[in-house]
Order: C-alpha cells, then sequence, then structure tokens
C-alpha cells in the first residue's frame, strides 16, 4: 500500500518537473507553423494573439550615400529602433512558444514582465518564459529589437516585407512580410487588434492601418510621433507603415466615416481625379457588398518604383503610383473580402483575388463598362489579354488549389476565381448572387473562412439549384472546363 502510493507521488513529482512545474502540467513546446500548406513556416501553434502593440523609432540611414567602401553596410545607422508588446491567450500549455521574426536583432525579451531566454532559427524566434504557460492564460510578451529591417523575396520574386523607397520606407506583409518589421503570429488565420506608434525625423510623415490618435512633435527630440490604432481584427499581412513625405487629405464620406488619403507630392497631380473617386466607389461597394466592416477608409499612394504591385493593407490600400480606378475598386472590395472575411490559409487566395476581380468586373457593368459575361467570355475565348501565353495561363491550375506557393498570385487565382462567382451569378440569378455575397461578407466578418465554407455558403443559400459542376470543373478542376 504504502510503497504503491510512494512510487504515485515520485511519478506524479517526476511527471511535473518534466513538465514544467504545477502551472504546466503536460506543457509542450508550441510548434513552429500552424500547418498552411503553402508557407508551413507560418504562424505559430499553442496561442491566439489579441493584440500587438508596436512602438516604432525610424532614423534613415545617415551614411554617406557616396561612400562604397566596404564598411558602409555595417557602419550605417539602425533604421528601426523598436518594442513590440504582443498580448496573446494560450490555446495549450505552454513550455516554449515561437514568434515569426526574419532579420534585426533582439536586444531583450519579457514574458509579463520576466526575463525570458530565446533562440533565433530563420524564421523561428523560439522564446522559453520563465515558467510554463497554462491553457487559457492571456500572456504578454515584450520584444525590444533594433536594426535594418529586411526586404523579403517571395516565393514569386515580388519584394515585401521592409521597402526603402525614394524618401523614407514601406512595410508590406502579403504574404510573409510582416515578420521583417515585427515579431508575431505571422500567418492570416490569427487575426488581433493593433497599436501602431511612429517616431520619425520632424518633416516626414508616418501613415499606418486604423485610426490617427495622435500626432505630437516634440520641439527638442526634433521628431514627431503618430499613434494610430486599428480596432477591429487584422491580419498581419494587412499590416502597414508608410513614411515619408506626403499629401494628407481628410475627410469624410456621407455616412459620416473618416477618410484618410496620403499620397508622394509627386503622385498627386496624376492621383488627384481617381482618389475623388473614393467616396463613390465606397458607396457603390457597400451597396453591392453590405455594411463597410471598418471605421475608416483612405489610400497610401507612393511613387511607381517603390513597390512592384498595390496591396489591399487594412483600411487604406497602397498603391505604387497613381491607380486606375479598377485598381483603387479592387483594393477596397478587399476590405471585404480578404481584410474582414480572411482565408484561413493561403490556398484559399482565390476567396481574396477572385471576389475582389469580380468586383472590378461588376463595376465596370454598372459604369458603362464591359458587362461581366463579356469579360467571363472574352476569358473563355482567350481574347481578354493581349498575349496568347497569359489567355492560356488563366488554365494553369484550379483556383481553390493553385500549384505551388509561387502561383498563389497568377491569374487562376484572379481571372478564373472571378469566372467562378459569374458562374453562381448565372446559376442563381442577380437577387440571390448579391444576398450571397452580402451574407458571406456578414456571416465571417472579421473573421476566417475557407473554400468548403464558401462552397457550403453558397449551397446553403441557393438549396434548390445545383452546384456539382460548377465546384468540379471550375474551381476544383484541372484544365479548361469543356463548356463556359
Ligand atoms: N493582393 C494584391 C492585390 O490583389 C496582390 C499581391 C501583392 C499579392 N503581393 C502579393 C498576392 C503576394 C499574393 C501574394 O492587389
Ligand atoms: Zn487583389
Amino acid at each position: 500500500m504504502r510503497t504503491v502510493a510512494l512510487s504515485l507521488s515520485l511519478t506524479l513529482t517526476l511527471g511535473l518537473t518534466a513538465c514544467g512545474g504545477p502551472s504546466g502540467v503536460h506543457a509542450t513546446p508550441g510548434s513552429a507553423g500552424v500547418g498552411d500548406p503553402y508557407f508551413p513556416k507560418s504562424g505559430n501553434g499553442g496561442y491566439d494573439v489579441t493584440h500587438y502593440d508596436l512602438t516604432l523609432a525610424y532614423t534613415p540611414d545617415t551614411s554617406d550615400a557616396s561612400d562604397t567602401s566596404e564598411t558602409r553596410d555595417s557602419a550605417a545607422a539602425p533604421t528601426l529602433t523598436a518594442t513590440a508588446t504582443i498580448t496573446a491567450r494560450a490555446t495549450t500549455p505552454l513550455s516554449t512558444f515561437d514568434l515569426d521574426f526574419q532579420g534585426m536583432k533582439v536586444n531583450s525579451l519579457t514574458v509579463d514582465g520576466k526575463m525570458a531566454s530565446w533562440t533565433r532559427s530563420g524564421q523561428e524566434l523560439k522564446v522559453r518564459p520563465p515558467a510554463a504557460l497554462r491553457k487559457g492564460r492571456t500572456f504578454r510578451t515584450t520584444v525590444r529589437y533594433s536594426g535594418t529591417p529586411e526586404t523579403i523575396t517571395d516565393p514569386d520574386g515580388s519584394d515585401e516585407g521592409w521597402l526603402p523607397t525614394a524618401d523614407g520606407a514601406l512595410a508590406l506583409g502579403e504574404p510573409t512580410g510582416s515578420m521583417a518589421w515585427f515579431p508575431g503570429n505571422d500567418h492570416p488565420s490569427d487575426k488581433a487588434t493593433y497599436d501602431i506608434t511612429i517616431t520619425v525625423p520632424k518633416g516626414l510623415q508616418a501613415v499606418s492601418n486604423g485610426e490617427l490618435r495622435s500626432e505630437t512633435t516634440t520641439g527638442t527630440a526634433r521628431a514627431t510621433t503618430y499613434s494610430w490604432h486599428t480596432p477591429q481584427p487584422m491580419a498581419t499581412y494587412l499590416a502597414t507603415v508608410a513614411i515619408g513625405h506626403y499629401d494628407i487629405t481628410r475627410t469624410t464620406t456621407r455616412n459620416g466615416l473618416p477618410v484618410y488619403v496620403a499620397v508622394d507630392p509627386q503622385e498627386a497631380a496624376a492621383s488627384r481625379k481617381v482618389l475623388a473617386k473614393l467616396p463613390e466607389i465606397m458607396e457603390w461597394e457597400e451597396y453591392n457588398f453590405g455594411p463597410y466592416p471598418f471605421s475608416s477608409t483612405g489610400a497610401i499612394v507612393d511613387r511607381g518604383g517603390d513597390a512592384g504591385y498595390a496591396l489591399e493593407t487594412q483600411n487604406r490600400p497602397f498603391f505604387p503610383g497613381a491607380p486606375d480606378t479598377a485598381t483603387l475598386v479592387h483594393e477596397l472590395a478587399h476590405q471585404w473580402y480578404g481584410d474582414s472575411v480572411t482565408p484561413k490559409t493561403w490556398r484559399d487566395m482565390w476567396l481574396n483575388e477572385g471576389f475582389a476581380t469580380y468586383a472590378e468586373w461588376l463595376w465596370a457593368e454598372d459604369h458603362d463598362g464591359d458587362t461581366a459575361q463579356q469579360t467571363f467570355d472574352a476569358l473563355y475565348k482567350g481574347t481578354y489579354f493581349d498575349d496568347k501565353a497569359d489567355d492560356d495561363a488563366v488554365w494553369a491550375f484550379p483556383p481553390a488549389t493553385p500549384t505551388s506557393a509561387a502561383h498563389i498570385s497568377d491569374s487562376p487565382v484572379y481571372e478564373r476565381g472571378a469566372m467562378v462567382l459569374h458562374k453562381i451569378r448565372r446559376t442563381v440569378g442577380d437577387a440571390r448572387f448579391y444576398d450571397i455575397i452580402q451574407g458571406w461578407a456578414a456571416t465571417h466578418r472579421h473573421g476566417n473562412a475557407n473554400t468548403a465554407d464558401f462552397t457550403a455558403y453558397v449551397e446553403k443559400m441557393a438549396p434548390t439549384k445545383d452546384f456539382t459542376e460548377i465546384w468540379k470543373n471550375w474551381l476544383y478542376g484541372h484544365g479548361k472546363p469543356a463548356r463556359p
């Protein structure tokens, strides 16, 4: 009896020790990824971020540009000194957990105010808190870091992360760029609210997501601090910071939504006419997609050479140079489809790009351009693009399953994704179609969804219709479907 009891308590004690103490029974390391089929290292297991508080101080590279000596890079002043405080809830007992963070230098790290040790390997910053974290516990990780953030090259060859611009810098995060400028759970499935505070040398401006809470210049420090607040959940890839000289226009839409537009002075003249349409586009999109999901809107326009693409950064889409109307319609449509209803994994990209592309077709149809049917027909006939290779590329793979990470922004995701939506519209009719796209945005507002959620939703909304052929041939099928 006694012997049994002894050995039992001994086992228990050993078990607790191995699991990191009483608070962490069975605590184990959080995984280094969330299992994304295209970006296996993106995100991390075992916790859910609720809020990011980022305080960034940016100093332009003050080294002499004419100095081409070998030592120039290492001698250049750091461009970013930052503190990130990440509030998260443990979803499993954690002995260690990872953050995604690529490059820069970590200077210190605490968990709930206590020094924590860390190791780094590639994009994984592994944190060992002083005591294990029990499941359900809310904990705060503070990372102090500095250095020059990296520009990351995507699998498709485009640049993201931290991009130096003609007069400042720009942070763009799709799909994995946020980890270049702040540590976090860099995957679309974990959305959080944000406070982003940026201090820049006086004379420069700093624009970010959400609403500008304050702008303060201290005479002695010769610096200006901009504090931005994002009260609705945001995926890491949609977070942005744009530093430079901007013409700022602050207005409100007819229903009182704040509009904050920042335009590089060199792009101001070319942008004026199209940006004047922003309120009208917002109204048209609210009419078609339902209530706008965020508490402010706007745009950021930098110079053409500053980035190779536009991006639907939350509240304030980014444009490299003056956008055309279709691109403005596209990026604003993403605020509903992508930013509010966010893909569960990078495989579900067509839920972003198919919708935003279809928004362009609908805009054209409603504004004396081609009908969506004409656009669909041109794509099916292979007369849409200027050259045959582009027309053929539409059929390279099914929208729901891009070939690899290098292809998540190819035309099957955009144009063929839009064709899927048009097929649904033709099957259910206009009234039901608009109910579906509005209902989809309402049902998953500020959340995440995948392709299976979408097909189930469409079937539920139109129970008498048969979508078998659309799903099988258009959404999941390889090659060009036999019939339009
Ligand atoms: N989402 C952007 C748009 O449609 C395009 C884009 C930029 C993109 N970077 C990307 C798409 C990375 C996929 C991956 O305007
Ligand atoms: Zn897009």
